[in-house]
């Protein structure tokens, strides 16, 4: 017992010691602000000039897989493009202000493996603030993205797909689109997801599979749209050998106003939502289209558009449909009825189920 908390509390204190952009000596720095920057590796320097982006490149590429980068300067890298490649280890310390590339990333990793960014700070208004596909062992820590549009982190969706991604905290203000999306992610673990002032989608999965996430908070999240704070779209959760077997295990969604709160379609399921927290929603707070094996095993509905369980005829109807919940200043409905749905329903809100 002695030996066990002497331990734990050494990994806290391990753990409280790295937790710190620029900690250590990392092998590669870039310094400087305004329009001089400089790139060093060890005592070298690699790049000395006025070009941000340019100055980061350079200390990336003059790392090996397994070392690491950290960026203390602030700067804009415009309308470009900084690329990490297999085992790098990405800190942004500073502010790296973007712009929109037409279709890529203001920071791409592409066919990596064992890519980290253990820290970022972003500014502007990418067309994706990361973009990924074709990873393995990808590693997110806390990353923190202030946004004028764009979208924040997006996995691709006609491209190699990924496997075992970690994110710890990822915070999204002011996106045009959606917080994070992703495609194509065997092996998903999500700390938490914050969306403030978002366009689309909160957290949006789509053929995404064997995934873990703690929290998706969203407030002001696809107002007007029928986006959702967490948002499971085009099979997502459908095993490899296509049935619904629990996969994604999500423990919170909490929302506020913005479109809806937690909303399931096109063929996604195979999830356990353990709780949720919704209020306000200006579309329906929790909407289950043609899907299956879906729990949510517990919490609260204030106000906000209905609870909805619906079907389009293009796809099979909903089926194995758990839900415990209370529901209060709003209406639950179920139209049509699903196959094995199963309501534990308290609350004041009128009900039109089966
Ligand atoms: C990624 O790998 C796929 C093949 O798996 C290839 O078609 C594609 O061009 C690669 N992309 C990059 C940027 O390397
Ligand atoms: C990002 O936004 C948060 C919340 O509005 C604010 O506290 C923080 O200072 C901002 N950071 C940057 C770099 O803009
Ligand atoms: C980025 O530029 C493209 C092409 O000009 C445009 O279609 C898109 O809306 C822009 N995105 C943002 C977030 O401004
Ligand atoms: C739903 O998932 C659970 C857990 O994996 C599994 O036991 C159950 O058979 C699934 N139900 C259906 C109908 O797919
Ligand atoms: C219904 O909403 C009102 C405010 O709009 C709130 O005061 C009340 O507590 C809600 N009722 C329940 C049962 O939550
Ligand atoms: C419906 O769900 C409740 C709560 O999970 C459970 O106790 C009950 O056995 C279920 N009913 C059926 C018919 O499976």
């Amino acid at each position: 017992m002695t030996r066990f908390f002497i331990l734990t509390a050494v990994l806290a204190l391990v753990s409280v010691v790295h937790a710190q952009c620029d900690s250590g000596t990392p092998h590669a720095r870039v310094t400087g602000s305004g329009s001089s920057f400089t790139a060093t590796r060890g005592s070298s320097t690699v790049y000395s000039g006025s070009d941000y982006r340019a100055a980061i490149q350079a200390a990336l590429d003059s790392i090996d897989s397994g070392q690491r980068v950290s960026v203390i300067a602030s700067g804009s890298i415009g309308a470009n493009t900084i690329t990490i490649s297999s085992g790098k280890i990405f800190e942004g310390c500073g502010t790296i202000n973007v712009a929109n590339r037409s279709g890529r990333g203001a920071i791409e990793s592409l066919n990596t493996s064992d890519v980290q960014i253990p820290y970022l700070t972003m500014t502007g208004n990418p067309y994706f603030g990361l973009r990924f596909y074709g990873t393995r062992n990808l590693v997110l820590g806390r990353i923190t993205m202030n946004l004028s549009g764009g979208l924040g982190i997006r996995f691709d969706r006609d491209a190699a797909a990924n496997s075992n991604v970690k994110m710890d905290v990822i915070s999204v203000t002011g996106a045009g689109s959606h917080a994070v999306e992703t495609w194509n992610i065997d092996g998903l673990n999500i700390n938490q997801v914050i969306a403030r002032n978002v366009g689309e989608s909160g957290l949006l999965l789509q053929k995404t599979v064997n995934a873990q996430v703690g929290l998706v908070d969203g407030n002001n999240v696809g107002t007007g749209t029928g986006y959702a704070t967490f948002r499971m779209a085009n099979n997502n959760g459908q095993n490899a050998n296509g049935n619904y077997n629990t996969n994604v295990y999500v423990d919170k969604v909490v929302s506020r106003g913005g479109g809806r709160g937690v909303f399931c379609v096109s063929q996604s399921g195979g999830v356990v939502i353990e709780s949720v927290d919704l209020a306000s929603n200006g579309n329906n707070a929790i909407l289950i289209e043609n899907c299956y094996n879906v729990s949510i095993r517990g919490g609260t509905v204030n106000g906000g558009g209905e609870v909805r369980l619906a079907a389009r005829s293009e796809f099979p109807n909903n089926r194995d449909i758990w839900i415990t919940l209370t529901v209060n200043n709003n209406s639950v409905r179920e139209s049509p009825c699903g196959d094995n749905t199963n309501w534990t329903l308290s609350g004041n809100a009128a009900r039109d189920i089966c």
